[in-house]
């Protein structure tokens, strides 16, 4: 009798046990594809976020409106001929400029450029060929381009994070 009752009660335990089992696994894939789409939406610079063309004609742009303050080559400029004091213009590529916008979004990093540069003249681009400069800094800081162009849409541009590596 009393051997029957643990029996019984084995029975009830195995079926608990299998029940919320069959539940977990249930549950599994919604929560797993909620997670995929989260992922989806989470971009970063390295998802080829411009195209080379889009770099391309950024790379005039900002040979014309910033190399001469920020370098040919992006690499920042301490002081121009014609400047008496020092007035460290800095880096767009390298070490210290991802460090600087790390974490950010790349609309961030669109307003900064929209907003107050080119220094000598804020607000001289279009909203379109300021991302087209953005491109041009991305493709130079070595991310890889892809096949769609970004848009100039800051709610877009603010998905997009900037992320050193
Ligand atoms: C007349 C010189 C000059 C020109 C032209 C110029 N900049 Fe600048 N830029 C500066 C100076 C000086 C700073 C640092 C002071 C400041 O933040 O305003 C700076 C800072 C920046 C920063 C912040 C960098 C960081 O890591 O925090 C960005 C980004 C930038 N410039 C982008 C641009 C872009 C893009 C253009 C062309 C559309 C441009 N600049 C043209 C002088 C210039």
């Amino acid at each position: 009798m009393r051997n029957t009752l643990i029996h019984i009660l084995i029975f009830i335990a195995v079926l608990v046990a299998i029940s919320a089992l069959a539940i977990w696994f249930n549950l599994g894939p919604v929560a797993h594809s909620a997670a995929a789409s989260a992922a989806s939406v989470h971009r970063s610079v390295w998802d080829g976020v411009y195209t080379y063309a889009q770099a391309d004609r950024g790379g005039a742009l900002y040979d014309r409106y910033c190399g001469a303050c920020h370098g040919r080559y992006l690499e920042g400029i301490a002081q121009l001929p014609s400047e008496p004091v020092w007035v460290r213009k800095p880096p767009l590529s390298g070490g210290e400029f991802r460090a600087n916008w790390n974490d950010m979004s790349l609309g961030d990093l669109f307003e900064r450029f929209r907003i107050s540069m080119p220094q000598n003249a804020p607000g001289t681009l279009t909203r379109q060929q300021n991302a087209d400069v953005v491109a041009y800094v991305l493709q130079q800081n070595g991310y890889p381009s892809g096949g769609q162009e970004m848009m100039p849409e800051r709610s877009l541009l603010d998905t997009i994070k900037i992320e050193w590596w």
